[in-house]
């Protein structure tokens, strides 16, 4: 069975998603999630995680002297809990060279946009939907991509397409991906697996 961390900022329907998807999905019997890390004390996602009876850990960079220490607390949870395969699930954090250096092409990230576009600094949450409809783009979309040092610009694993519309608010776009994110994210892990563990 393979070890599981996701790192959440938020509400972590991704995570949920992925979870649901060890309990009854694809990923029945080949993973579990057996550590959830949050670097907000107010995230649902802890909420959810407590819920599921898997073990969460709320560490905040206020507690730490830099981001260096920041990111080694939370590489030695992961150690410590054996894991395999991290999770990015709208995690705010910058995963540093530590983290990256340990789990090379073991950390995955979804983003809710077609990478290369709609990337890079500031391009997270509603900001992305706002410049996909700004843009007219009649496409949009999700994609899941491993970690490397620079803001989304690792490997794409895994990538699908939704429609944008005319009258689309960035809200209705942002729902439409977020529903495609929750579909593609566990196929994602899924064939990373199958590629690195078997
Ligand atoms: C998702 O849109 C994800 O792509 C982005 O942040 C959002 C997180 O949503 N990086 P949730 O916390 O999984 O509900």
């Amino acid at each position: 069975m393979i070890r599981l961390a996701v790192l959440v900022s938020s509400g972590g329907s991704n995570m949920q998603a992925i979870v649901n998807s060890t309990k009854n999905g694809i990923l029945k019997g080949i993973a579990e999630v057996v550590l959830v890390i949050s670097n907000n004390v107010n995230a649902y996602a802890l909420q959810r995680a407590k819920r599921e009876n898997i073990k969460s850990v709320c560490v905040q960079k206020k507690f730490f002297a830099d981001l260096k220490d920041f990111n080694n607390n939370i590489l030695q949870e992961m150690v410590n809990e054996k894991i395999d395969l991290i999770c990015l699930a709208g995690y705010t954090m910058l995963v540093d060279d530590n983290i990256i250096n340990s789990y090379r092409g073991k950390i995955l990230n979804i983003h809710p946009a077609l990478l290369p576009k709609f990337a890079g600094k500031g391009m997270y949450g509603h900001y992305v939907h706002e410049a996909v409809i700004k843009a007219k783009e009649k496409k949009s979309g999700a994609t899941v991509h491993f970690v490397e040092k620079e803001y989304d610009t690792g490997e794409v694993i895994l990538q699908k397409e939704v429609d944008v519309f005319d009258k689309d608010l960035p809200e209705d776009l942002a729902k439409r991906v977020l529903n495609l994110e929750h579909q593609i994210y566990p196929q994602a892990i899924k064939k990373v697996i199958e590629n690195k563990f078997r």
